[in-house]
């Protein structure tokens, strides 16, 4: 099954994810590329774990939801997302029994190496979110990215590092069979945690559901006789933790750019639309404007595409009331 971000709780938890075989291994694999791993891996197994998948290509995401389903697969989740953000956002702690890693994209040129995934930061997150006796394995042709994750892990201070062979169904990857095909060999490593710290979850909350949720960021403001949303030009903001000083896990700051002003059709008001980075998170977000009867007007993030209320979301609609501000209004209440 296809979850959005949105589909998930932050954490989640097996049992909600995966009613029918809550007590299951929990398999987690990222970069699953067309989804040939699991079914040959699931096949070799006397039941299948509960699988979780997370991909960033969305072709690949629909190529390997139908290989999975054509498998009978039906206690899998796949998403489209930046691995870390599933990882730390919808993990519980001490949660997986693995992490797969099959052939992870190289960044093979000089200064690229902070696109990897298997980084230290990341082998923190990975044992927080293990159970004891679990481990991320690793399959790779690129001999250079095979010592790097070796060294990071070791430089992350909570991961022992064994060199093993790989699972068989690692081999039978679209990356494993193009590499086999030019002639190389793959490397295996099996990262087991030899401690858990605590990497905390970030600060994402529920999508709002209703309209009344008071948790739905929001002002409310009396706009001047002389607004003109003509006077609207692009505006970007940024705040929050830079990547440097941001403590290790959390959040990396956010950059908020109000792209366009829309006049709203249905009712009396407009819609700003907004485009916020956090890290490796990027949401689209619409912000309606709206008269309410007593002549102020409400400002509050919207429900069109399932965002998720992020410090970055929240400041997207501080952003809107600072513009806003700007023009002349005057703020009455404050809910971000
Ligand atoms: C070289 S391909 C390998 C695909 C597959 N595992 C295989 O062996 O055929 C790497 C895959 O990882 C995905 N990927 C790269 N970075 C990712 C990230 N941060 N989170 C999730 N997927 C990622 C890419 O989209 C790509 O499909």
């Amino acid at each position: 099954m296809i979850f959005r971000l949105s589909d998930f709780h932050f954490p989640d938890d097996a049992a909600r994810l995966y009613p029918d075989t809550p007590e299951r291994p929990w398999v987690l694999e990222v970069g699953f590329g067309d989804g040939r791993f699991w079914p040959h891996h699931a096949a070799s197994l006397p039941e299948a774990p509960n699988y979780l998948g997370v991909e960033l290509s969305g072709v690949s995401l629909l190529k390997a939801e139908r290989r999975l389903r054509a498998a009978g697969l039906t206690n899998a989740v796949l998403t489209k997302l930046p691995a870390t953000v599933l990882v730390r956002e919808v993990v519980p702690q001490g949660a997986l029994d693995a992490i797969i890693v099959n052939f992870p994209d190289p960044w093979p040129k000089a200064g690229h190496t902070e696109h990897r995934l298997l980084r230290a930061p990341f082998f923190r997150l990975a044992a927080s979110r293990l159970k004891s006796g679990g481990a991320v394995l690793l399959t790779t042709d690129h001999d250079e990215y095979f010592e790097f994750a070796r060294a990071e892990a070791e430089a992350s201070g909570v991961m022992a590092v064994e060199r093993t062979d790989a699972p068989p169904a690692a081999l039978e990857t679209k990356y494993a069979r193009k590499w086999r095909d030019l002639g190389l060999s793959a490397h295996h490593a099996r990262f087991t945690p030899t401690a858990h710290p605590h990497v905390p979850h970030g600060a994402v909350t529920r999508s709002p559901e209703n309209e009344e949720n008071p948790t739905v960021p929001h002002a409310v403001l009396t706009l001047p006789q002389t607004f003109d949303p003509q006077d609207f030009a692009k505006h970007t903001a940024r705040g929050g933790q830079t990547r440097e000083t941001a403590p290790e896990g959390e959040g990396a700051g956010w950059t908020v750019v109000l792209l366009d002003l829309y006049r709203g059709l249905g009712r009396e008001g407009w819609v700003f639309l907004a485009h916020v980075v956090e890290g490796e998170l990027t949401q689209e977000v619409l912000i309606g404007v709206t008269g309410r009867e007593d002549g102020t007007h409400l400002v509050r993030l919207a429900r069109f595409g399932g965002p998720i209320i992020t410090p970055g979301v929240k400041a997207a609609v501080g952003t809107v009331t600072g513009w806003l501000e700007g023009q002349g209004a005057v703020v009455r209440h404050r809910g971000y």
